[in-house]
């Protein structure tokens, strides 16, 4: 027996491959200037090791392409959308399916259905799209999560779980009625990909039966959820990702999805749910915003792909991979003594820009500058999530001062390999070692809404 621990791998092969191009720091500090040191402003072609978003990025299997070539391209009917409905009920276990071109698009339909004027939305932590639709159709989002999430260094194995008693105390401060739905991700995306419990989840559903409420769940990477359900949780690790995946759903009453996650798609999203009323209004509302109910705003190809790749996202040794690859990175870091969100989530690592840049306050956008920073030294490609993502107060339209003001380094599926992971960490950790040197950034310009994607900043001196 060799002396090292077992290894593990991808579990594909490559068969096509897209170039990198390598710049020099001078050209990439141009480059930053440029953009507005918004990596979002950036363009791909400039960018060496892109880990800006696992969103839409996913590498294809030869299935998935294989099966673009049998798009049904019908206005209506298309063949590919009751393939589509036939795995979300089968994997996802919901009755009825609305297909949109990604994710908000499901998330702006439910909410113009489900939220009135002055209601309030339970959410464990929010998320940038979804808070803004529940806000736009008149609702006012409230953060339920447990107290751990806002902690960076809590090692909690379930940092995604709801606070019941905030749930509680939230209904006996404005009403169940005024409750149209809990909202649930799993995993959390802006805690750190953080999972939530099944226990946790099933607490919840009794919670909401009491007082008569919907669960919505953001299913985006409910895959990866099950994976830690799988990992971490009693009772669960002899059971199968596709029997976790279905028992979770279950205890919601319906779910937006982005495709462009979990289902290893470039472009797609749906809404499912299981009340007929619910998806009665649902379906007519897509032909007003996305397209006729059997191909929303997607075309036949891109709906036979995601069918097919939520058949694949299942699979074990794949979602194994595409965490654990995660974990390795995170650990690297770890290692090097780089703060980071412990423990590490699923579909990113989170550095912990307070901790890294202590010196830099947060209303001088430490982790803007981070991620700023990390490309020039290193043509990498992050993005940031603490106080420019958290965007004004709705009623003051001051900023936001979230607890959590964090760099992202996601990782696209079936994209990148462990060298790539080390060539990213050795750059972090380089980069950790000069941070004294860093500055802090001023806005110059800052849009309404999600004002990360497009605003613009200037080095302090
Ligand atoms: N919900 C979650 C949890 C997400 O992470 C995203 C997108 C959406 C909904 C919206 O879906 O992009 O298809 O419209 N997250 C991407 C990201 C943008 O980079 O985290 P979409």
């Amino acid at each position: 027996m060799p002396n090292y621990r077992k290894p593990w791998a991808e579990p594909y092969k490559i068969k096509v491959v897209e170039p990198l191009k390598v710049t020099t720091r001078e050209y990439r500090e141009e480059k930053m200037k440029e953009a507005g040191y918004n990596t979002f402003l950036l363009r791909s072609v400039d960018v060496y090791i892109d880990l800006l978003t696992d969103s839409g990025t996913t590498a294809m299997s030869d299935y998935q392409w294989a099966g673009m070539m049998l798009g049904d391209e019908a206005y209506a009917g298309s063949k590919n959308f009751y393939y589509l409905e036939d795995n979300v009920k089968k994997y996802y276990g919901y009755k009825y399916l609305v297909p949109t071109h990604q994710g908000r698009a499901a998330e702006h339909l439910l909410s113009k259905v489900m939220i009135k004027q002055g209601d309030y939305v339970p959410g464990n932590m929010y998320f940038t799209t979804t808070r803004l639709h529940q806000e736009l159709a008149g609702g006012t989002f409230v953060d339920v999560i447990i107290d751990e999430a806002h902690d960076p260094s809590s090692h909690h194995p379930f940092k995604g779980n709801v606070d019941l008693q905030k749930v509680e105390g939230l209904i006996k401060k404005v009403g169940a009625n005024k409750i149209p739905y809990i909202c649930v991700a799993g995993t959390v995306n802006m805690a750190g990909g953080q999972p939530q419990s099944m226990e946790n989840m099933k607490a919840l559903r009794k919670l909401a039966d009491k007082h008569g409420l919907k669960i919505m769940l953001d299913a985006t990477r409910a895959v990866e959820n099950a994976y830690f359900v799988k990992d971490r949780e009693a009772g669960y690790a002899n059971k199968t990702i596709e029997e976790i995946l279905l028992e979770y759903c279950s205890l919601s009453d319906g779910c937006t999805m982005s495709g462009k996650k979990d289902l290893l798609v470039n472009i797609g999203g749906f809404v499912a749910v299981n009340d007929e009323h619910l998806f009665d209004e649902l379906r007519n509302l897509v032909v007003v915003y996305e397209g006729l109910h059997t191909y929303g705003g997607l075309a036949g190809r891109d709906m036979e792909a995601m069918a097919r790749g939520i058949e694949e996202c299942v699979n074990y040794d794949h979602i194994r991979s595409r965490v654990e690859q995660v974990r390795y990175f995170g650990q690297k870091l770890l290692d090097a003594g780089v703060p980071i969100v412990e423990p590490a989530g699923g579909h990113a690592i989170f550095l912990d820009a307070k901790r890294f840049y202590e010196h830099i306050p947060q209303d001088q956008l430490p982790a803007q500058a981070l991620a700023a920073d990390l490309y020039i030294e290193s043509g990498v490609r992050a993005m940031e999530r603490g106080i420019v993502s958290a965007g004004r107060n709705k009623e003051t339209g001051e900023n936001n001062f979230p607890k959590l003001e964090l760099v992202r380094l996601t990782f696209p599926r079936r994209v990148y390999t462990q060298a790539h992971l080390d060539v990213a960490a050795w750059h972090v950790e380089d980069l950790f070692e000069k941070r004294h040197k860093a500055k802090g950034l001023k806005f110059i310009y800052e849009p309404q809404y999600l004002r990360f994607f497009q605003a613009k900043f200037e080095r302090l001196d």
